[in-house]
């Protein structure tokens, strides 16, 4: 008789806080034992020159959503999640996203009918809150955050998604009472569309244009407006996939004056830029992403804000679009700028891109990386301990890493539907080999071996981080006005 289901012996273990030589004992999907000289298992994984890390959460990506323009992501529940166990991934948190006039808890239904058969790894869900109507704001939103949907994101950009700050403060103090975590995806609308109207006016529409209007100062303004909202209203915010140095340093202020504002970025801000977009013909769509990816200098940034805590979580924003009529090209070699469907894959290489130009190129320790993948994502939405971290209690969510193995990157070892991936031809080194979903394997020597929809909904608890700091700006500080005003 085995004390264990599965042991992983002579590892070196990391996690956000340490890194160890220890063994791990897995009985009944959770990790039971760490420790040296455990007991048998049934099944033993030797880990020698292996790092053995907490499986990544990638809590940014987009997943069997339709676009507000009606383009459907290439990626199903399915071939998102293989892709992402592919690349060391072992949670995954997308978007139920609301399109106007939609019931929220319907939306949700349907998300869930199309992961429950289809996921191979675990799976929460955010919620996307494009029509903030009395019945959402007063009904669906406050009951889903009690199901375990605790945390939203919202546009401050996009015609069928963005919201005016009235919405925005209306969303907030929901937020607010109810103790969800707000997502903001900042860029001031109105600059972008003038912008925009005018390069197309002039006949501007390669997708290098996207970047031009797309500005800079534009997700720099919207991010200041969202981080003065957040603390008008004494509410913490996420701002999503930030590119630019001007929202950098607002995030920065921010977090400098003691508010709880978080940053996420993605692995397109630290390895594209915009003459990505410059490529010949539409090549250049191939990169087109909103914010887009900007200058070597911000990436230098956004590679600070990595190493300084500016940003607490990496995620993917996999947005996956085939380079065809189907996704990315609605008009063939005549698309424009406006209508290339934004957004790029990222889910399977998200972790090895970071380990080898971060950890491998000693930008970020061992443990940084831990957090920056899987420990803090957890923690921010709700899913901590039992996810993202290898501890006693933890459910054995486990990637291991053969850090030398060396991988030129091309579309063809990816298992995504893109067809194509933007860091094509990029020689990565290290690779997680061996990736466990609650002590099951499911990728083991290039195989996959977790049936459809053998993946678990994970429902979030409310999360600390999203506790407001109880003091709200002077004019609202006032028990009788802060009664008033903020419930
Ligand atoms: O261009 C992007 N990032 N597309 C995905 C949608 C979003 O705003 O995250
Ligand atoms: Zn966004
Ligand atoms: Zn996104």
């Amino acid at each position: 008789m085995s004390d264990f289901d599965l042991v992983i012996c002579n590892g070196t273990v990391a996690t956000a806080a340490d890194t160890t030589a220890c063994d791990i004992g897995i009985k009944d999907g959770v990790v039971v034992t760490l420790g040296k000289n455990l007991g048998r298992g049934a099944r033993e994984i030797d880990a020698t020159k292996r790092l053995v890390l907490p499986g990544g959460i990638d809590s940014h990506c987009h997943i069997e959503q339709r676009s507000s323009a009606g383009v459907v992501c290439a990626d199903d529940f399915y071939s998102a999640t293989v892709s992402a166990a592919f690349g060391g991934t072992t949670t995954v948190i997308p978007f139920a996203a609301q399109h106007r006039g939609q019931s929220l808890r319907q939306v949700v239904e349907e998300y869930h009918a199309a992961a429950g058969p289809k996921a191979v790894i675990d799976y929460a869900f955010h919620l996307i809150i494009s029509d903030p109507s009395e019945q959402v704001m007063g009904q669906e939103l406050p009951a889903l955050i009690r199901d375990g949907y605790t945390s939203f994101k919202v546009y401050m950009t996009y015609d069928l998604l963005a919201l005016d700050d009235r919405q925005m403060l209306d969303v907030l103090s929901v937020a607010r009472r109810e103790g969800a975590l707000v997502m903001v995806h900042a860029e001031n609308h109105e600059m972008i569309k003038w912008l925009t109207s005018r390069l197309l006016d002039r006949g501007l529409g390669a997708p290098r244009y996207h970047a031009v209007s797309h500005a800079r100062l534009a997700e720099g303004e919207a991010t200041n407006r969202a981080v003065a909202l957040s603390q008008l209203l004494d509410v913490p915010i996420l701002l999503v996939h930030v590119s630019a140095c001007e929202a950098i340093e607002v995030i920065r202020n921010g977090q400098t004056r003691g508010l709880k504002i978080y940053g996420e970025t993605c692995p397109q801000y630290l390895f594209l830029t915009a003459d990505d977009l410059a490529r010949p013909g539409v090549e250049g769509a191939k990169f087109c992403c909103s914010p887009p990816p900007r200058d070597r200098a911000a990436q230098q940034a956004v590679w600070t804000g990595l190493q300084n805590g500016t940003f607490q979580v990496f995620s993917s924003d996999h947005a996956p679009y085939r380079f065809d009529g189907s996704g990315k090209l609605p008009r063939g070699d005549r698309t424009t700028f406006k209508e290339i469907a934004n957004g790029v894959p990222g889910i399977e290489l998200r972790l090895p891109l970071l380990f080898s130009e971060g950890v491998g190129q000693k930008r970020l320790d061992l443990n940084a990386f831990v957090a920056l993948t899987a420990t803090n994502h957890a923690k921010l939405y709700g899913l901590y301990p039992k996810k993202g971290t290898i501890a006693v209690g933890s459910d054995a969510d486990i990637a291991i890493w053969d850090p030398e193995r060396e991988t030129r990157i091309t579309a063809g070892i990816l298992h995504d539907n893109v067809g194509y991936t933007p860091y094509e031809g990029r020689r990565l080194r290290g690779w997680p080999v061996t990736v466990l979903s609650r002590g099951r394997i499911v990728v083991e020597d290039g195989k996959l071996s977790a049936p459809r929809g053998s993946g678990q909904f994970l429902p979030c608890a409310l999360s600390e981080a999203a506790k407001p700091l109880g003091v709200p700006v002077p004019e609202l500080a006032s028990a009788s006005v802060a009664g008033a005003v903020l419930v």
